[in-house]
């Protein structure tokens, strides 16, 4: 099983469970996510959403070879239901982010009402070395959290940052320990049994109304590009040379 869910006293848990390939996300596992975000969205017994992944891997991205063998082919592919689930999903959405975070990893994170990162964690949006572009409305939502320069450095330089820089960027809420980020993001979703679940929607809504709009069209006008560079000679170059474990060789381009 690589996506396991479960209610529990008001949070509905999605976790990736696919350790032996770092939680890579296949297109099964992205309609799996979908699906369970659907129908906790529209579950009464639902009050908040967790989403976790492993010790020491929250997700390493989306599935390489699926990039190579299976490249989205347009907005109803698998990859984008689940953006479109995460962003209509009205109930709060908390992360625990259990180690590193790669590529969507990150970008999901952008789309959560509460992150909590390991210390352990590294996340990083590697879109530009892959030969590929930022999906998710990261293009959207990166330089508004931390501004055009900071942006530059995530998003066209790829560099990876820890969960600090996570918190001080506007990304995540919180830092703890390894061994605690599951327990405390699960506190907090549970936080919610308490409080009016109208509210909280009708409050959600609201927060998310000036971006809702724009992030869906960042997010179709970022999926043309990247469905188009899935199949460039440079991203072929870049997914041959992971699955070589060698060094992409991008000066013949
Ligand atoms: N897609 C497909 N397979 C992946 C994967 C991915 N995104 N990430 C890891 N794997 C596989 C590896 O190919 C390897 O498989 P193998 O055991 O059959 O050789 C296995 O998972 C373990 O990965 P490995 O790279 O050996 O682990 P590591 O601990 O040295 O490094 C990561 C972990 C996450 C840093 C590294 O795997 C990585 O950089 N992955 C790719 C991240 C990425 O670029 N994602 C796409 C973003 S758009």
């Amino acid at each position: 099983m690589t996506i396991k869910t479960a209610t529990l006293n008001g949070v509905a848990t999605i976790e990736i469970a696919r350790p032996e390939k770092k939680n890579a996300l296949t297109l099964a596992m992205y309609r799996a996510m979908a699906d369970a975000i659907a129908a906790a969205t529209t579950d009464p017994a639902v009050r908040a959403l967790l989403i976790t992944g492993q010790p020491g891997i929250f997700t390493s991205g989306n599935d390489i070879e699926d990039f190579m063998q299976r490249p989205i082919d347009g907005m109803e592919s698998p990859a984008f239901l689940f953006m479109k689930a995460l962003l209509a999903c009205d109930k709060p959405v908390v992360a625990a982010v259990t180690g590193a975070a790669i590529g969507v990893g990150t970008t999901m994170l952008l789309h959560c009402d509460f992150v909590y990162v390991s210390d352990e964690a590294r996340l990083a949006m590697p879109f530009v070395s892959l030969g590929l572009v930022p999906e998710f409305a990261s293009s959207l939502v990166v330089p508004q959290l931390m501004g055009n320069v900071r942006a530059a450095e995530k998003l066209l330089l790829g560099e990876p940052f820890n969960g600090a820089e996570a918190v001080e960027c506007g990304i995540a809420n919180a830092v703890l320990p390894a061994g605690e980020v599951v327990l405390h993001a699960r506190r907090v979703a549970e936080r919610f049994n308490a409080l009016p679940p109208g509210a909280v929607q009708e409050s959600k809504r609201l927060l998310r109304r000036a971006r809702a709009q724009a992030a869906l069209e960042a997010i179709a006008v970022e999926g043309e590009v990247f469905a188009r560079r899935l199949r460039s000679p440079e991203a072929q170059e870049a997914f041959s040379a992971f699955f070589q474990k060698r060094k992409p060789d991008f000066s013949k381009f």
